[in-house]
């Protein structure tokens, strides 16, 4: 009986994947949706080669969207709104939806595909984002998984950005790698150095993209990206500042502290960086230095790890512990996270704990 059940489901499902198959094959070489319009905010238009995705047609258009897993619909970074055109809603986007977006009609523009004239809106702060190539100057090894780049604009170009903010690094072909990707990745440098960027980088191990730069990129060869995005920055209030960052999450919260130093904010401000074991740390004399430039800054690395510590005399535990051994009363305190989804979700937790308000905490989750 049981063999016999198992043997209809994998019946279904094969059959399943064989249409699915099918259809795919019959929409890329017998399906001709021919020249598309995207109407873009009711006032620009660009025409395209239908049966392409949005995200990939507006890219070749050099209209940049966030896309931090490349288009995979993994991120959820792609939204834009689809006025008409777009089909109907996927399974593949619901899950980084809300109801109220979904009712406003937002779409991953990374799952949508044009197949007749679509209207759409986007911000307008989209449309100066641009696409750079820079040279790498330098490549520095930070720890046994963390490397930083130092970027070089080409023909004397610049970028403006926010601290906080992050670049798109276009990955090329390479070995296995069939098609150009992009990856996010915060900019750790001061904005006030527009000429080139600094990137903190972690291997992900099997990565597309951190394979290539851990193990294909040379110092002096051209690297393409765009930028810059997010909302992640610093916010003008005159609250308390807290800041956590674990693993290469230290990228954005580095580009604060320059823009706190050069601007002379003195909003009282602590780190806390969470590292495994001492392999882990980096960065630790540059962070500790900004206690001396920025009034009322103080940075409190953890190790998590026991064991292979000793000579350790920072503190120790989870940095959720950390955090919630440090704050007393979070209700005048404004909160920067990044690191980890998990680091992240716990860490707001131990916010809450302390009364720190939703409005009051800001992240990037990688
Ligand atoms: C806004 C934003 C800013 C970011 N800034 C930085 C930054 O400053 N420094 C930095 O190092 N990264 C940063 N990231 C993460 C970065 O964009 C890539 O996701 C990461 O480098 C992996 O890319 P990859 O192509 O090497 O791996 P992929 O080929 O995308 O992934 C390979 C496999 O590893 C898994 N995977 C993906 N990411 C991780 C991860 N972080 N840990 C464990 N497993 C993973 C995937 O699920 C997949 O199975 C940022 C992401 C976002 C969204
Ligand atoms: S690009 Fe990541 S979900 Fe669309």
């Amino acid at each position: 009986m049981a063999i016999e059940i198992i043997r209809t489901v994998s019946i279904i499902s094969g059959m399943g994947v064989l249409l699915a198959a099918v259809l795919t094959l019959a929409e890329r070489f017998l399906l001709n949706y021919g020249i598309c319009k995207i109407i873009i905010n009711k006032d620009r238009e660009i025409e395209v080669k239908g049966g392409n995705h949005l995200l990939g047609s507006l890219i070749q258009n050099d209209i940049f969207i966030p896309s931090a897993c490349g288009g995979r619909g993994s991120c959820g970074l792609c939204k834009v709104k689809v006025l008409s055109g777009g089909g109907p809603l996927l399974p593949t986007e619901t899950p980084y939806l809300t109801k109220e977006e979904q009712e406003n009609n937002v779409r991953l523009s990374c799952q949508v595909k044009v197949r007749e004239d679509i209207e759409i809106e986007i911000p307008e702060e989209l449309f100066n984002i641009r696409e750079y190539t820079t040279r790498v100057e330098k490549i520095e090894e930070l720890t046994h998984d963390i490397k930083t780049l130092t970027l070089r604009f080409l023909n004397g170009e610049e970028m403006d950005f926010r601290p906080g903010q992050y670049v798109q690094i276009k990955v090329p072909k390479y070995g296995k790698n069939t098609e150009e990707v992009y990856r996010a990745y915060s900019i750790a440098s001061s904005a006030s150095r527009k000429d080139s960027i600094q990137l903190i980088i972690r291997r992900v191990p099997e990565g597309i993209c951190t394979t290539y730069i851990f193990d294909y990129l040379k110092e002096g060869d051209l690297l393409d990206l765009n930028g810059a995005y997010g909302d992640f920055y610093l916010r003008d209030t005159d609250r308390e500042i807290i800041y956590i960052a674990g693993g290469s999450g230290l990228a954005p919260i580095k580009s604060m502290l320059h823009q706190m130093e050069e601007e002379g904010i003195s909003r009282k401000a602590t780190f806390f960086f969470g590292c495994v074991g001492k392999r882990d740390l980096y960065y630790i004399d540059e962070m500790k230095a900004f206690e001396g430039k920025i009034p009322n800054f103080k940075f409190v690395p953890a190790l998590s790890g026991a064991g292979e510590n000793e000579g350790w005399d920072g503190e120790t535990g989870l940095i959720t512990e950390v955090v919630d051994r440090y704050i007393k009363d979070g209700s005048n305190m404004e909160a920067y996270l990044c690191g980890s989804p998990g680091m992240i979700d716990a860490c707001i937790k131990v916010l809450y704990n302390k009364g720190v308000t939703d409005d009051r905490i800001f992240y990037d989750k990688f």
